[in-house]
């Protein structure tokens, strides 16, 4: 058992939900990128080191610490075998897997964590995850991937499935590695809400075009319901649909609920706080509310990545690293 402390370097750290995990369990977050400017403006409010702002692609892996861990949830792959075998440079961010890599060839971190969307593992008939397992294998790791949804393993009322792949340089401490169990689900979504507290005019629904119809299907306080086109969604289960970066924008993907004063968008701060983030999670003065909606979609959910966190370092404890 040792007891020194761990460090971890973050790329795509958006707003740092996966850094906030980490720091949680005790980790020490010494570099982050991400290439936002209001990602990092509101990173910058909850982390005393600095993020560094730009496109990962220009910064050289020599001005990137050292660090036990790296942590990266790369936005949602677009690359296909096609483009592995015609070179990434076609594709938008299918490429950006492959930044990590180099990240990852020259800093050889003990420790590895990758987030993505579920469907990575099926993309491209399952071609895209096998360019990442022989990758990855070819570096030496050794990893162990699983889906996990939010309200199962966080504690927290969002329906949201994501793989986690987590790797280790040493085989014996990927063998010991297990995710965590799922836990009961305590909080409910009027926990988040607080029916009986009046928001901001704004986000009420009241004079939309769309009242009529909302006011017909939206009946329930403790569950949200999401504003899709044309019609609305109710989920089922009592918690929140997968909260999505375009959910600020346009009657698309809206997530809305119904408590004590009318129908209403749910609050960007609300979204963060179903994403898992404490009450102490600081959203800067000033930012429209369309950048804190997309931040928080694009997020993950702290509560799951802090559990993840814990067994790593428990297995880096233990071993004595
Ligand atoms: C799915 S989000 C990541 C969420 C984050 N890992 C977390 O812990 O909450 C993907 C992030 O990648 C960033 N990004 C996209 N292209 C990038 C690039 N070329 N260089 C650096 N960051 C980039 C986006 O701004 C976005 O914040």
């Amino acid at each position: 058992m040792t007891n020194r402390k761990y460090t971890a370097i973050s790329l795509f750290a958006g707003v740092g939900g996966i850094c906030l995990g980490f720091k949680n369990a005790g980790v020490d977050i010494i570099w982050a990128n991400d290439i936002d400017k209001n990602a990092c403006k509101t990173y910058r409010n909850n982390f005393s080191h600095t993020i560094v702002e730009g496109k990962i692609e220009d910064i050289k892996t020599e001005d990137i610490p050292y660090a036990d861990i790296l942590l990266f949830g790369f936005p949602c792959t677009s690359f296909s075998i096609a483009g592995y075998q015609k070179g990434f440079e076609d594709e938008k961010s299918g490429h950006l897997f492959f930044e990590a890599l180099r990240v990852i060839k020259d800093k050889k971190p003990q420790v590895f964590l990758l987030e993505n969307v579920k469907n990575l593992v099926g993309h491209d008939s399952g071609n895209t995850f096998s360019v990442i397992k022989n990758e990855l294998n070819n570096e030496g790791y050794h990893f162990r991937y699983q889906v996990l949804n939010s309200m199962e393993y966080g504690n927290v009322p969002q329906n949201r499935e994501r793989i986690y792949v987590v790797g280790f340089r040493n085989k014996s401490f990927c063998d010991k590695f297990y995710f965590p169990d799922p836990i009961k689900l305590t909080n409910s979504i009027e926990d988040i809400t607080k029916p009986y507290e009046k928001k901001d005019d704004k986000y009420y629904y009241d004079n939309s075009k769309y009242y009529d119809m909302l006011k017909e299907t939206i009946t329930k306080k403790n569950t949200v319901y999401q504003l899709r086109r044309v019609y609305v969604r109710e989920n089922k289960k009592g918690v929140s649909p997968t909260l999505t970066a375009n959910m600020g924008t346009g009657g698309h993907n809206v997530p809305l609920i119904l408590d004590d004063y009318g129908i209403r968008k749910l609050t960007p701060y609300e979204c963060f706080m179903l994403q898992g983030f404490p009450h102490t999670y600081k959203l800067p003065d000033n930012m429209a509310d369309s950048h804190l909606y997309k931040q928080a979609g694009n997020s993950v959910t702290v509560t799951v990545i802090e559990r993840i966190a814990n067994n790593i370092v428990d297995i880096l404890k233990d071993n004595k690293y």
